[in-house]
């Protein structure tokens, strides 16, 4: 009998290799090597059986020139919630591969299944479940008054009994719930193994391909927020989303990370009710809920989420230090970037802070990775350690460079609109995106220097 063949696989870039390494010769990463079993003689078997058939779907692929490739037969069609289509890139590709991430609790499953049963109305859906139980899913489906009478639900977890049905009913919308659980019978190791995902999302993933079927994987998320399995998974599929949002939290927002059809970093906000998953048409509304009264440290920014303004509240909170290192603690923003700024700030403007411990952070849960929240986090900062409050109908931003310069940012135009919207009053934005016309009921001062900028925020 042949005997088993192992290879070791990069966890991060996906390499193979014959023998265990401590370094990955491609990506140069440390400690990812895998032991990846393939089953005895499988590889020979299956590279037979792909040259018979050439594929999963029976159809042997050909190359074409791009011209000649009919872009007519795969328009995107609609998820039927506008706000997972945003996150999407304006709706579902035939042939795409979409992964859905997230905490366990977080909603992936509810998401989907809701999504599924309106989808199942006019075409072949498919809702593969490794998890639950079919009567557990169908009892969720009439609690949540879903139409029910269309969608076709499978628990399985093979992966070559799924494709086979898949091949049946031939869906164009495919769930696999969730690719962790999956596992094919040539490869040895364990269900969630780097090689058994690895290989199933290939299968599932080519299957889908040359089908033009939609598929979904879900999949689970590790604490620090990476998806559990390899990295490669990530490079198999055409998009990345994360659903986010604690299990006893009642908003989740979904976010693209990777997307081949569309912007990333795309934001969609969901509701968790007693009924599913709502989406939020106005998320700009929820985040800005200032319930309680105004305190010194908070300020209003304008962040731009992919291809729309959110205003979101940037709190800070500045504190003698008892410490001789104090602490600088970013939540949902950079920490370098705090650091950088406090720099600045003391430098440009004399404020001396290196007795003091600062706390920043970003109401709700939003993280703000782009640089037009320097002024405000900057004005929230200095508003704390005067113990000034800011008026609250005031809104702030713009990028702070290191020679004490305030940089024009992207879309200003739209970012104060959204703000006049809100009713904010006064804005203090970089000079450089002051508004060509005025806007209705908003007062704009533009600000080039941070001496300028404090001037404005007294
Ligand atoms: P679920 O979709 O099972 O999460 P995942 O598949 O990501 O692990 O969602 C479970 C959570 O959602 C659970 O904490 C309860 C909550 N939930 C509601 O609050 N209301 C509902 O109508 C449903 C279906 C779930
Ligand atoms: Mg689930």
């Amino acid at each position: 009998m042949a005997k088993a063949k192992t290879a070791f696989v990069c966890n991060e870039c996906g390499s193979d290799y014959a023998k265990w390494q401590g370094q990955c010769s491609d990506c140069g990463t440390w400690n990812t090597l895998v032991e990846f079993k393939l089953g005895p003689a499988s590889g020979a078997k299956r590279s037979k059986t792909q040259t018979a058939n050439a594929s999963y779907a029976g159809v042997r692929s050909e190359a074409k020139r791009l011209s000649e490739i009919d872009l007519e037969k795969t328009p995107r069609f609609t998820s039927g919630t506008s706000e997972f289509d945003r996150v999407l890139g304006g709706g579902l590709v035939p042939g795409s591969a979409i992964l859905v991430g997230g905490h366990p609790g977080a909603g992936k499953s509810t998401l989907l299944l809701q999504t599924m049963c309106h989808l199942a109305k006019d075409r072949e859906v498919l809702y593969v479940t490794g998890e639950e139980s079919p009567q557990q899913i169908a009892m969720r489906a009439h609690r949540l008054e879903l139409p029910v009478d269309r969608l076709r639900l499978m628990a399985e977890t093979n992966i070559d009994a799924l494709l086979a049905t898949a091949e049946e009913i031939k869906p164009a919308v495919m769930v696999v719930d969730s690719i962790q659980v999956m596992h094919a019978d040539d490869i040895t190791s364990a269900p969630g193994s780097v090689s058994q995902v690895r290989e199933c999302a290939a299968r599932l993933t080519r299957y889908a391909k040359l089908s033009n079927t939609v598929l979904f994987l879900v999949g689970h998320v590790t604490k620090d927020g990476s998806l559990a399995g390899p990295k490669v998974l990530e490079h198999m599929i055409d998009c990345s989303i994360l659903l986010e949002g604690d299990a006893d939290k009642r908003f989740r927002t979904l976010r693209g990370q990777k997307n081949r059809f569309g912007a990333v970093n795309e934001l969609g906000v969901f509701a968790m009710t007693d009924k599913g998953l709502r989406e939020v048409k106005n998320p700009s509304a929820i985040f800005l809920d200032r319930g309680h009264e105004a305190a010194p440290g908070s300020i209003v920014m304008a962040v731009w989420e992919g291809t729309r303004p959110l205003l979101v509240e940037i709190q800070a909170l500045v504190d003698d230090s008892s410490l001789s290192n104090p602490r600088r603690v970013a939540v949902g923003l950079e920490q370098n970037r705090l650091a950088m700024l406090l720099a600045v700030l003391h430098r440009h403007a004399g404020l001396q802070l290196g007795d003091q411990d600062v706390f920043a952070n970003v109401v709700g849960g939003v993280k703000v990775l782009e640089t037009s929240a320097d002024l405000s986090l900057l004005a929230a900062i200095v508003s704390s350690f005067k113990d000034r409050i800011l008026p609250r109908d005031w809104v702030v931003f713009g990028e702070v460079g290191l020679a004490g310069e305030i940089r024009p940012v992207p879309s200003g135009q739209e970012r104060l609109a959204e703000a006049a919207k809100h009713g904010f009053k006064h804005a203090i934005v970089p000079k450089g995106n002051m508004p060509k016309q005025p806007i209705n009921g908003l007062k704009v001062v533009g600000v080039s220097k941070l001496s300028e900028a404090m001037d404005a925020l007294q």
